[in-house]
């Protein structure tokens, strides 16, 4: 073994060498070296699948467009080593990856993005936590900034980060509609205290101009295109906007992203009402403090039942372009979580 191979462990990872269908999710034999500086090396238990992990994997994804890459936002792990200030071996730590990475046995990560799994929370119910929960708190309170007693409109409130933008809200005392199709839902919403609105039957913006004649505070979306200027028009005067992805044309999905989010930019220069985007891979960057802040307290709210990611099933990490497929043929509502051990 090469001298800077010394401690190295062999590894099985998931990666993209060339964008395309789900037949590029490559299972390949690496190794992982032991940690540098600052950093620790852990075993991953469980990795969260999100549907931008689709995007990414198509190349269609604007904040990951190089190959190869190892696909994956979020993980739960034990720690195997760490050097400097890093937390004791066998520790259970969550994480939310600012560029992806976490379809793999073991990974090294800064010491900063760790935060430790709180007692007891069921290491699998944790992997699906990092990313959608922290998109929902950035949407609710950094770029929403919602407040007891607000009326809010949530796109796709049956999705991942749908769902947990109506537990958080819900907990906010938010009165909230929420757009879904999926069979089930107008049930799952209720739970929440969401009514229920069936995009596919219902116009969203009738509905809420007649229930809502003066408006509402805030409308989450992750749609764009016409979505956006409906959503707009909603918003009671100092109402806000804010939104956290597009979708774009098969092909295209990167510059209608870049048109979108230019969009929003403009809708945010008109006077009265607010439009924003949440893109958390770059906050959690920016701002650490707010980032390990945020998953410590949601990890203590998963453990504690308040907030119930929904898990739809775990497989294991070598089932990675299934578990794909399925989401792409819209199988699948709720969260899947790829287990590595
Ligand atoms: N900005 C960020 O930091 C950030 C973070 C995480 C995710 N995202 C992005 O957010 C989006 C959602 O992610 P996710 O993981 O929650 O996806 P998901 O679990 O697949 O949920 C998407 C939901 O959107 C609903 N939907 C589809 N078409 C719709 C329409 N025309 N109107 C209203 N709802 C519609 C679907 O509802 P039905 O199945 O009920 O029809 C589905 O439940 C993705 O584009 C993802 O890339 C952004």
């Amino acid at each position: 073994m090469a001298p800077q191979e010394r401690g190295a462990i062999s590894c099985r990872r998931i990666v993209v060498e060339r964008f395309g269908g789900v037949e590029e999710l490559r299972e390949v034999e690496t190794t992982v070296a032991a940690p540098p500086p600052g950093h620790t090396r852990v075993k991953v238990i469980a990795a969260g699948v999100g549907f931008t992990d689709l995007m990414a994997r198509a190349g269609e994804y604007l904040l990951q467009r190089k190959v190869p890459f190892c696909p994956g936002y979020e993980l739960v792990g034990e720690v195997v080593d760490t050097s400097g200030e890093g937390m004791a071996p066998g520790t259970l730590v969550a994480a939310a990856l600012p560029k992806m990475g976490t379809y793999t046995e073991y990974v090294v990560l800064p010491n900063w993005l760790l935060v430790p799994l709180p007692d007891g929370l069921d290491p699998h119910l944790a992997a699906a936590v990092p990313l959608d929960y922290l998109t929902a708190l950035s949407v609710l309170e950094t770029h929403g900034r919602v407040a007891r007693g607000d009326t809010v409109l949530i796109q796709g409130a049956s999705g991942g980060v749908g769902q947990a933008l109506s537990q958080l809200g819900r907990r906010s005392g938010l009165r909230m509609y929420g757009t879904a199709s999926a069979s089930g839902s107008a049930e799952r919403l209720a739970r929440y205290g969401v009514e229920y609105i069936d995009y596919r039957r219902q116009d969203f913006e009738t509905i809420i101009r007649e229930r809502e004649p003066h408006g509402i505070q805030a409308v989450f979306d992750h749609i764009g295109g016409a979505n956006l200027a409906k959503s707009y028009r909603v918003l009671a005067p100092g109402g806000v906007l804010v939104s956290y992805a597009f979708v774009g044309r098969p092909g295209h999905m990167i510059s209608d992203t870049v048109r979108g989010a230019a969009r929003v930019k403009l809708m945010n220069m008109r006077p009265g009402r607010r439009a924003a985007l949440c893109m958390v891979p770059r906050e959690l960057k920016t701002n650490r403090d707010w980032y390990r802040v945020s998953l410590e307290r949601l990890l203590t709210l998963a453990r504690s039942g308040e907030i119930e990611p929904s898990i739809a099933a775990i497989h294991p990490l070598a089932k990675a372009s299934d578990v794909h497929a399925a989401l792409e043929r819209r199988e699948i509502t709720g969260k899947i979580v790829l287990t590595a051990s």
